[in-house]
């Protein structure tokens, strides 16, 4: 069971730092955190495993604003996200930037969390297997069922909404992404204390990414407790 929490642009380097100082991980739960680039160093300084919020697909080179799997490994980064749906949403990140940032950061030798969700007008005109599908697709052609390599089933309406996909509709994602890649599925948007234990007790769901109950050690601790159980 893996459970990630996404700090997404919160936490400079000393919040992060004394987060981790006081975080003590629940046996038998293999937890990642994510802060944001300028915080890496002092994460990783803490000894927690710590994964970029993204990656880019180059070594090196005229890209301006972004950070390689060299670069990340040479801090002790042990991973990243790619594809998370603000990235996608905000910034511009299309299914083939999202594939090959995996396939990069996965031969450099990085774990990778790929996320993929439908939007609410999606999940509303029926078409959420057809986004999956096209999403993990993608994904999957560019890096295979690569050991390393875990999805992220975020639905976008989910996310930093307070509106949970119910175990039942996130079990049904989890099943169908499966079917296209044979790997680990974790399940993110509105993961908190409250519901953790539900969602982490289906046989699909292979633990959360967790975005704002992340930023607080009582709610994430909480939360890893509840996958230490499930
Ligand atoms: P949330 O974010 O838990 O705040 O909904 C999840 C995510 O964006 O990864």
């Amino acid at each position: 069971m893996l459970i990630a929490g996404n700090w997404k642009m919160f936490k400079g380097p000393a919040e992060a730092e004394a987060f981790l100082a006081g975080f003590e991980p629940p046996e038998g739960v293999d937890i990642v955190l994510c802060p944001p680039y300028i915080s890496l160093a002092a994460a990783v300084a803490t000894g927690a495993t710590i994964y970029a919020q993204n990656v880019h697909w180059e070594e090196q080179g005229p890209y301006t604003g972004e950070v390689s799997a060299t670069m990340l490994l040479e801090l002790g980064v042990q991973g990243a996200l790619v594809g998370h749906s603000e990235r996608r949403q905000l910034f511009g990140e299309t299914d083939e930037t999202v594939a090959r940032r995996a396939r990069a950061a996965l031969e450099a030798g990085l774990g990778v969390i790929a996320c993929v969700g439908e939007t609410l007008e999606q999940r509303e005109a029926g078409d959420t297997e057809l986004v999956l599908k096209i999403q993990v697709e993608a994904i999957a052609y560019a890096a295979g069922s690569h050991p390393n390599l875990v999805i992220a089933y975020e639905p976008v309406w989910a996310i930093g909404t307070g509106k949970t996909a119910s175990p039942e509709q996130a079990e049904e994602a989890h099943v169908f992404i499966r079917d296209v890649l044979d790997r680990p599925v974790l399940y993110g948007g509105s993961v908190k204390p409250e519901n953790a234990a539900e969602l982490l007790s289906r046989e699909a769901i292979g633990g959360a990414l967790v975005g704002g109950a992340s930023l607080e050690p009582e709610s994430f601790a909480a939360i890893c407790q509840a996958a230490s159980r499930s």
